[in-house]
């Protein structure tokens, strides 16, 4: 089953999730939302150039997709297994399914439920978007600075048959620009390598993440990265560790005014990622036999925060 246009379907309300549907809506691309709770849902966006842009408020209720369409998740990860359990019987035709979420653990999650060979893409995104509520009590979102999205199929390279390289198209059609990286699995943990000195060290240190860069901070940023490349390099990935701290450094002052994803979290009292963030490095070291005392810690701590 096919249908003429391909319509992109996006999970929940997340700023990055209506972020995507606002890319649709100014493409004329066919798009539903499926937002938990129509209160949370944002009415509207504002764009990059302060334009407003109106959302469709339709909700619609779940139904067999069509082999063209899209399903996308830009959920936490421990959000993933009720909804991809909720979705799946309406995956009958195997629709491309992309998962868009901060840290790792989503691919096997997403394997568990649909099988091994369900055609899946995985993405990171640096666009910068966030939910507010504007004076009519009206959520909305904004538009704060383009990025990009990476996006590939993972153990596949970048030669995808549809209906993946038709997904992507749409993908980038919506919301440019889109890339297909050779290796979106090292994508991702190059992204890992980025939130796991970022997040939990402006979350415990209420601090912007221009923060990090202080001199304060400069042995538990170097000794994370440092875990990280051993656990990295165990797992078959590559990554050198002056590298890695450098380019956690050049993200940190590129989003210098930003409070990261893991300081919003805390701050409004909410589960953080940190399981999929530290707490995937931690498990990776565990099956590896390998030693990752700070990472351990920052899981610690953020844990005792009681979310
Ligand atoms: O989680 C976040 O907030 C973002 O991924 C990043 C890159 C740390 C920027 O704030």
């Amino acid at each position: 089953m096919t249908s003429i246009n391909p319509t992109l379907h996006i999970v929940g309300a997340g700023a990055i999730g209506s972020l995507l549907a606002t890319g649709a809506q100014r493409q004329h691309l066919a798009y539903q939302r499926y937002p938990r709770t129509i209160a949370n849902s944002p009415h509207y966006a504002r764009w990059l150039d302060n334009s407003k842009v109106p959302l469709s408020m339709q909700t619609a209720q779940a139904n067999v997709l069509a082999k063209n369409d899209v399903l996308v998740l830009p959920l936490k990860v421990y959000q993933l297994e009720s909804a991809l359990s909720y979705w799946r019987p309406y995956l009958v035709h195997s629709p491309a399914l992309v998962l868009l979420h901060n840290g790792m653990g989503g691919w096997e999650i997403a394997q568990q439920i649909l099988g091994p060979h369900y055609p899946l893409l995985l993405a990171t995104t640096s666009h910068g978007a966030f939910k507010q509520i504007d004076d009519k009590g009206k959520a909305f979102i904004t538009y704060s600075g383009q990025g990009s999205t990476q996006i590939g199929a993972p153990n596949k390279g970048n030669r995808l048959s549809p209906p993946l390289s038709d997904a992507i198209n749409l993908l980038h059609n919506a919301l440019p620009p889109v890339s297909t990286p050779d290796n979106i699995v090292h994508a991702l943990w190059q992204k890992l390598s980025v939130n796991m000195v970022i997040n939990p060290l402006t979350a415990l240190n209420h601090i912007q993440n221009k923060h990090i860069l202080d001199s304060q901070f400069s042995d538990v940023r170097r000794a994370l990265c440092k875990e990280f490349v051993d656990v990295a390099n165990a797992c078959g990935l590559v990554f050198n560790e002056t590298k890695v701290h450098e380019h956690v450094l050049a993200v940190a002052k590129a989003t210098g005014e930003n409070y990261s994803s893991m300081h919003q979290d805390v701050l409004h009292g909410r589960p953080t990622e940190i399981d999929a963030i530290n707490g995937y490095i931690v498990e990776m070291a565990k099956k590896k036999g390998i030693h990752v005392p700070v990472n351990t810690l920052m899981v610690e701590r953020i844990k005792a925060l009681n979310l």
